[in-house]
């Protein structure tokens, strides 16, 4: 039996590299792609955002790959949003973690603004709780005012922390929990919550809490020292964006969103994010370890061989990175 797994291109570059990601889904095996519309494209197609359509068709689905949403041809400002698509099928799955892993390729080094020195040996996870806080707080507007709530519930924060520390007791057992707790009410909740769950269920996973903005300048100054962070919506959306500086491209990372069970919603941003995404789909959603890795190893060696897309600094086209990629997995077989 084949897992079905949705396929939403998106906008922009979201069709691009998603092709490539799809072919080494097909060169793996054991998966059935469905295509769906999100995003601007949906909305000039179906006026919608997120089709009905496509939110059954990922319900069915075991995985969803997704390419990216929005760009500068639809009005961030207009009541229908493409960016509307994207949280509202996170909210329609229940996905509140969103895993972010930033670690960069020795060839890469150079294309990140950071010294190279910096950059050796880091290894670090984001998690971002993805379907609370801000994002999703009632917002008003008045003629001259303006209003987002933040709001934070124990249980909301309790599942993404124990999501978070599972993760670092297979890794380094360090979890660093960001907040704002010097200012803000939801901040000191999530303090003592991620406290009581650490004591209480992860006994050997070393917790840390540490502000947002001092967390900011330390993921620049000094990003090895970190191994898992856990943090709200808000402020894991800044922080994502900046670890995506440590591999190099925003592109270059992979994400991973998960929910309660093993469905999950994985997006990229470069043929080598998208491929690397398709192997966290196969370790989260498809428990398919040995393919992860392969697929994992197979992005390693296409870039070791030179094969570097232009927003990392090199020449390779969209297609012949998926090519390098695709001859690394097949060599290994
Ligand atoms: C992300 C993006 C989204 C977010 C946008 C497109 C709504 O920036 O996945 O980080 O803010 O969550
Ligand atoms: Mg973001």
């Amino acid at each position: 039996m084949s897992a079905l797994v949705a396929i939403l291109p998106g906008d922009g570059i979201g069709p691009e590299v998603t092709a490539q990601a799809v072919r080494v889904l097909q060169a793996v095996g054991g998966v059935e792609p469905h295509e769906g519309l999100i995003g601007g494209t949906a909305i000039d197609q179906t006026g919608s955002p997120l089709p009905d359509g496509t939110v059954a068709l990922c319900r069915d689905a075991e995985a969803v790959l997704l390419g990216a949403v929005g760009g500068p041809r639809w009005d961030p400002a207009a009541p229908v949003r493409p960016e509307q698509g994207l949280l509202g099928l996170r909210r329609a799955l229940g996905l509140f973690a969103n895993l972010r892993p930033a670690s960069i390729h020795p060839r890469l080094l150079s294309a990140s603004p950071l010294k190279a020195e910096v950059l050796r040996g880091v290894d670090v996870l984001v998690v971002r709780e993805l379907t609370g806080g801000i994002y999703f707080g009632e917002k008003r507007r008045g003629t001259d005012w303006a209003e987002d709530l933040c709001v934070y519930t124990t249980a909301e924060i309790a599942r993404v922390v124990r999501a978070a520390a599972t993760l670092a007791q297979g890794r380094r057992k360090r979890l660093t929990s960001v907040d704002k707790a010097n200012v803000l009410e939801t901040s000191r909740l999530w303090r003592e919550v991620t406290s009581r769950v650490l004591s209480e269920e992860f006994p050997e996973v070393k917790l840390e809490h540490q502000l947002v903005d001092s967390c900011a300048l330390k993921l620049v100054q000094q990003p090895s020292a970190f191994d898992v962070i856990v943090t709200e919506n808000l402020f894991g959306d800044i922080l994502t964006d900046l670890a995506a500086v440590l591999g190099g491209s925003i592109g270059m990372l992979p994400s991973a969103s998960l929910g309660e069970g093993a469905r999950g919603l994985y997006e990229p941003a470069n043929p080598y994010g998208a491929i690397s995404s398709v192997a966290m789909l196969l370790r989260h959603s498809l428990a398919r370890e040995a393919d992860a890795r392969a697929v994992e190893a197979a992005v390693f060696a296409a870039i070791d061989r030179g094969a570097i897309t232009a927003d990392v600094g090199g020449s390779a086209t969209t297609a012949q990175a998926g090519d390098a990629v695709l001859r690394a997995l097949q060599e290994a077989r």
